[in-house]
């Protein structure tokens, strides 16, 4: 294979598609057997993380999972599927979505459980941030997910601009001395 097919310049979503099964066990549960949340954001993150790479081809670091929607408790002995793709790229950053469900082992019953967008940031092995390809969507489904991806990083950047502009006045406010340091 050469290295143009190695590194192209652009990947399709489907080339990012990952996916993940978990069974909850007693270490993953709560006292009412449910599962933790904090353990479904781990899964979440790792699954999130194997489309990550799959489109930058190189490391890639967790910047931001801004949204989750916790829909229904997954409860123990249940399991887990969990599936990612890359719903944008943009310079160095790409937003993966992640989806979430819960089958019940002795029903067969399967329910949609969670939802979550992350950002994952690839660099070099010096932590130097690296270029990605970019996405080419081909479905309706998958270009609806690259617009509403764009509409995410906006809000975003508002955010940190916000909350880094917050930060400054608040520094300027303590070396004034008007508020407490
Ligand atoms: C993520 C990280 C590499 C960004 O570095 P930085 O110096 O802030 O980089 P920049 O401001 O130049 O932004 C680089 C890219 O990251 C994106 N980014 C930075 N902070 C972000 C955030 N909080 N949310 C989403 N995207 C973010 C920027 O939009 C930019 O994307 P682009 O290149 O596609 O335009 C850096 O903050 C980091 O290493 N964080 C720790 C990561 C980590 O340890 N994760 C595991 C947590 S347990």
């Amino acid at each position: 294979m050469s290295s143009q097919e190695n590194h192209p310049m652009v990947r399709t979503v489907a080339s990012t598609q990952s996916e993940m099964t978990e069974i909850i066990l007693p270490n993953d549960t709560n006292m009412l057997g449910n599962l933790l949340g904090g353990r479904l954001m781990h899964f979440i993150d790792v699954t999130g993380a194997m489309a990550a790479y799959r489109h930058a081809r190189t490391h890639v670091v967790t910047a931001s999972m801004d949204h989750i929607d916790f829909i229904q408790p997954v409860r123990l002995g249940d399991l887990v599927t969990l599936k990612s793709s890359v719903n944008r790229a943009f310079t160095s950053s790409m937003e993966v979505g992640v989806k979430v469900w819960a089958e019940n082992t002795r029903t067969g019953a399967v329910s949609h459980v969670a939802s979550a967008y992350l950002v994952f940031v690839a660099v070099d092995e010096h932590g130097r941030l690296q270029k990605v390809p970019q996405l080419k969507p081909e479905t309706p489904d998958e270009m609806r997910r690259y617009e509403d991806a764009l509409r995410r990083r906006e809000h975003r950047v508002r955010e940190k601009t916000r909350r880094t502009e917050a930060k400054l006045v608040t520094a300027a406010l303590k070396d004034a001395g008007a508020i407490e340091p």
